[in-house]
């Protein structure tokens, strides 16, 4: 078993013991072929969402930063932000920057969207550079004025990328999609594992999964059911 195959046997372990509620279900449930493989754009997808994660990690501490009386630890936000410099910017945009856009300015498609979306990359790397550099030093992010104007940069950074992500989701990857064909995009799907494993290491997904939900349990935000709104 390839090292690719293992990741995916593994997840689909997690997810029947989801569902199953014991590992013998799990077992029990295992189909005997080979689980379908993560495509290319859905492991862009998923991708996502480890970043929708951090962004409510930056929702939530900007909250705090809001209020005074609030604990906002700065190496909280100084980890959220490093993993979005690392599984973010340094793999995910890469990718697209790499792999996704330049196909698609070479086949005629998407420019302006493109061209939109560089910018967005950049525009976070710099914001995440200057947040990274108010969580650092002793007395990070206890005066008022450093706590409001991380808070803000929070702010822009959730505010473009909600929309940036969700634009990609929904426009860009359909279209990259369609310059392929079902062999040809196979091929492409193993060529991002091969360089998810260059870049993050073999269990890059599985530990930037690991990281954001310890970040959320660090804020408590970690339990979904609490976003559920109350019938009474
Ligand atoms: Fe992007
Ligand atoms: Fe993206």
């Amino acid at each position: 078993m390839n090292e690719a195959s293992s990741r995916r046997g593994f997840l689909s372990a997690v997810v029947l013991l989801g569902v199953g509620g014991t590992a013998s279900n799990a077992v029990a449930a295992t189909p005997k072929s080979k689980p379908a493989e993560v495509n290319a754009t859905e492991d862009l997808m998923r991708e996502h969402g480890i970043i929708r994660r951090t962004l409510l990690v930056y929702d939530e501490f900007a909250r705090r930063l809001g209020s005074p009386e609030e604990k906002a630890p700065a190496e909280v936000l100084a980890q959220a932000a490093r993993l979005m410099q690392r599984f973010g910017e340094g793999y995910h945009e890469k990718t697209e920057e790499t792999e996704v856009f330049p196909r698609l300015v070479k086949a005629g498609q998407q420019k302006e969207l493109v061209q939109v979306l560089l910018e967005q990359h950049a525009a976070g790397r710099r914001l995440t550079a200057s947040m990274l550099a108010a969580t650092s030093g002793r007395d990070a992010l206890t005066q008022p004025q450093p706590r409001a104007a991380t808070a803000r940069q929070l702010t822009q950074f959730t505010r473009m990328y909600r929309p940036h992500a969700a634009r990609e989701d929904t426009v860009l990857f359909p279209a990259f999609r369609n310059l392929f064909d079902e062999k040809q995009f196979k091929e492409l799907g193993e060529r991002f594992e091969e360089q998810e494993h260059r870049l993050l290491g073999n269990d890059g997904f599985e530990n930037a999964l690991k990281e954001v939900e310890q970040l959320e349990r660090a804020l408590g935000v970690h339990d979904l059911a609490r976003f559920t709104p109350s019938e009474k």
